[in-house]
């Protein structure tokens, strides 16, 4: 009987990625059946099918090797959610190529924001997806019962914990973790229970900025927020303020920059303002100084949220924030 060894290669080959476990290939019944027609042949033609078997063998070796080092045997391991390939695929998964994917425009530009502050001297922190009670509102000077905090719209578990609304959740801790001179700025998810339109989202990013030292005033706020949105706008900007009550800040701001896209002559992004509202911001409450452990008869400092979302959809010019979770990769492929 002839054997076409090299069709049984490919046959054995394209099982062989199908396995749980590759080197089970080695047990099939092709290659017995191999070994056992050696037996019904001549003595001088058994050398010769002996090496091509051997040699088959090799070559199905040298596929279950490559096969477990880059573990994408048939075998399904633990899911992994985040996986870019269907993990219980049975061929060997088509990574992404460059060409395919791109990193989204949050994450892009996250580091670019980051990257501003730390040569400003800020690092980087990130927040949390379920907070406290206490670090959403008690240690943020809001009294219990107080009206502010609804304003924050807040998602709660039935165990009462909190999808923190803003990134000031951090604040006590920051405070608590070092000492002054203290430069911090912390970028994360927050999540608020809204009705969601092209402005609102109930999942957004915030950038907050905590600043403690001695002396430090209004102006060191406005200069640091003024440099900060000159870098990353990349150009001169101006800014007006006029306050703005957070029970958490005091005095406390709302900041406007000049629109960086029309200089004030009017435009889409700027609603034909000139002027675009943009943050909140101020001097830390004493209350909440005190409550992170810092005296502020010795210190004082500022703070500010900003989303991340906003300044990005400005300078993307994206009309819609729905547009950064909806995965429509005719939005993302403008960004690769
Ligand atoms: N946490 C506030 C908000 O999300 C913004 C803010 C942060 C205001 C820090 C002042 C100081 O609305």
């Amino acid at each position: 009987m002839k054997h076409d060894i090299s069709a049984i290669e490919t046959v054995l080959k394209t099982r062989l990625s199908q396995l749980p476990v590759p080197r089970d290939i080695l047990k099939a019944a092709e290659l017995k059946e191999l070994y056992a027609s050696m037996k019904a042949m001549a003595p001088d033609e058994r050398p010769v099918f002996g090496k091509q078997i051997n040699l088959l063998r090799n070559h199905l070796e040298a596929a279950i090797g490559e096969l477990e080092a880059s573990g994408a045997t048939g075998a399904i391991k633990e899911l992994d959610v985040t996986a870019p390939f269907e993990v219980n695929a049975t061929a060997p998964p088509r990574l992404l190529t460059s060409e395919e994917g791109s990193r989204h425009p949050l994450s892009a530009e996250r580091e670019k924001v980051a990257e501003i502050f730390a040569r400003m001297g800020f690092t980087e922190y990130t927040s949390r997806e379920l907070d406290d009670d206490y670090h959403m509102f008690g240690a943020l000077n809001f009294p219990e019962g107080h009206p502010a905090r609804d304003v924050y719209d807040t998602f709660i578990t039935e165990d009462g914990l909190i999808a923190p609304a803003h990134t000031s959740t951090m604040q006590n801790r920051i405070l608590r973790a070092f000492e002054p001179p203290i430069r911090a700025v912390i970028i994360d998810r927050t999540f608020r229970n809204e009705d969601v339109d092209a402005r609102h989202e109930h999942t957004f990013n915030q950038i907050e900025g905590v600043y403690v030292d001695k002396n430090i005033n209004v102006g060191h706020l406005l200069a640091t927020l003024k440099a900060f949105l000159e870098s990353y706008y990349e150009t001169n900007i101006e800014f007006r303020i006029q306050p703005f009550y957070f029970p958490f800040v005091e005095p406390g701001f709302e900041f406007a920059l000049s629109c960086p896209f029309c200089r004030k002559k009017g435009c889409h992004i700027c609603s034909y303002q000139g002027w675009i509202e943009l943050l909140g911001c101020g001097m830390i409450h004493p209350n909440v100084l005190r409550e992170g452990g810092i005296d502020p008869a010795l210190y004082s400092g500022f703070a500010w949220g900003v989303g991340l979302d906003r300044l990005v959809m400005m300078k993307h010019d994206i009309e819609d924030i729905r547009h950064f979770q909806s995965g429509k990769l005719d939005f993302l492929r403008q960004f690769s």
